[in-house]
């Protein structure tokens, strides 16, 4: 019989709860005994863990969040620390790790499966920024909510003739601002994929006004440009009245779509699977709904290729 834990690192984001029942659910399933590790890899190296039963997975697929906590712990990286977590394991009789989380989570799990421990990872992040996978549980959650404020922000942008401009989450990657940019009919979108040049933006917000377009949304990706500062300039340089806004944390919340709770059930109980026919240092990976795998090492390796929704921006001239 195997025993193994799961843990949540990293940004929470939501369809997590639904990965740690199916992996729960699907462990007692094979007669396997599921523990939760608390507060992600610093509940680890703390030995903050717990066996689970049936009942502790009741009514949370649907629920936003972690039920086991995150953390980040960038003290992780350390050799020392990385022994330390497995020892915690080791002391329990646990021989396996699920980790649930981004790419920084990522590459604890690959410490930690070159160091001998058998470890599987979920992509579980609103920023869909680990290349081998499609589409990371939580993505289409923070999606939609972009989606619903930036609606709504069009309606006082129409009403005020204004140019506003919204910051979206994502870290370095931009997919979060390009997939409710085209969703929502935004004029330009700013990302890493598209770059940032000032003057040009600039340009392109004269020229929607000289088209005859009553006011328009800018989307940008986080950590690109301050977009207040981006707002002021374009109110001083141009003819529209511009605002901006920070969409923030509320991104990160909320209850999983349909397809976030289809994506993390599934993934959750492959990764059991996977475990099951003995195999190790694996990554979860999503074409569409489908679900696959390959080797940790290459799920970090890969490299991000921007999406291919940059092409249906609409054009200004
Ligand atoms: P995400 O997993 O969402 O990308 P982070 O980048 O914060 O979020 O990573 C989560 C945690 O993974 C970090 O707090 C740290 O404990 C661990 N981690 C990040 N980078 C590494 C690394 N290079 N090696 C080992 N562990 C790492
Ligand atoms: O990884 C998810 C995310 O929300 C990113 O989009 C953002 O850059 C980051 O986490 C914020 O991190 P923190 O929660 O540590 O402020």
């Amino acid at each position: 019989m195997m025993n193994i834990a799961v843990l949540t690192s990293g940004g929470d984001a939501p369809g997590m709860n639904a990965a740690v029942r199916a992996v729960v659910r699907t462990a007692l399933y094979y007669g396997m005994i599921p523990y939760a590790v608390h507060d992600g890899y610093k509940g680890l190296v703390e030995g903050n863990i717990k066996e689970m039963v049936r009942n502790d997975v009741g009514q949370i697929l649907e629920r936003g969040g972690t039920i086991l906590g995150s953390s980040r712990l960038p003290e992780f990286k350390q050799e020392a620390y990385q022994k330390r977590a497995i020892e915690q394991l080791r002391n329990r009789n646990i021989d396996a790790l699920i980790v649930i989380g981004g790419d920084g989570t990522y590459r604890g799990a690959l410490d930690l499966s070159r160091l001998g421990l058998k470890t599987i990872a979920i992509p579980g992040t609103i920023d869909n920024d680990i290349a081998s996978t499609e589409y990371t549980i939580g993505f289409f959650t923070a999606l939609n909510t972009a989606i619903d404020a930036l609606d709504k922000l069009r309606d006082t942008s129409f009403s005020h003739q204004r140019c506003t401009v919204v910051e979206v989450m994502g870290r370095n990657c931009g997919d979060l601002a390009i997939f409710s940019g085209v969703a929502c009919g935004a004029e330009i979108v700013i990302t890493n994929d598209t770059g940032f040049d000032k003057a040009n933006v600039l340009e392109n917000v004269k020229k929607a006004k000289e088209i005859g377009k009553r006011h328009l949304i800018i989307v940008v990706a986080e950590n690109i440009t301050d977009v207040t500062e981006l707002a002021r300039d374009i109110q001083e340089h141009t003819a529209y009245d511009a605002r901006a806004s920070v969409l923030g944390y509320i991104q990160r919340g909320g209850t999983p779509s349909a397809f976030d709770r289809i994506l993390a059930s599934k993934m959750g109980s492959y990764a059991v699977d996977l475990l099951k026919e003995g195999k190790d240092g694996r990554a979860i990976i999503s074409d569409g709904i489908e679900i696959t795998d390959c080797p940790l090492d290459e799920a970090l390796t890969k490299e991000n290729t921007p999406s291919d929704l940059y092409q249906y921006l609409p054009k200004l001239n």
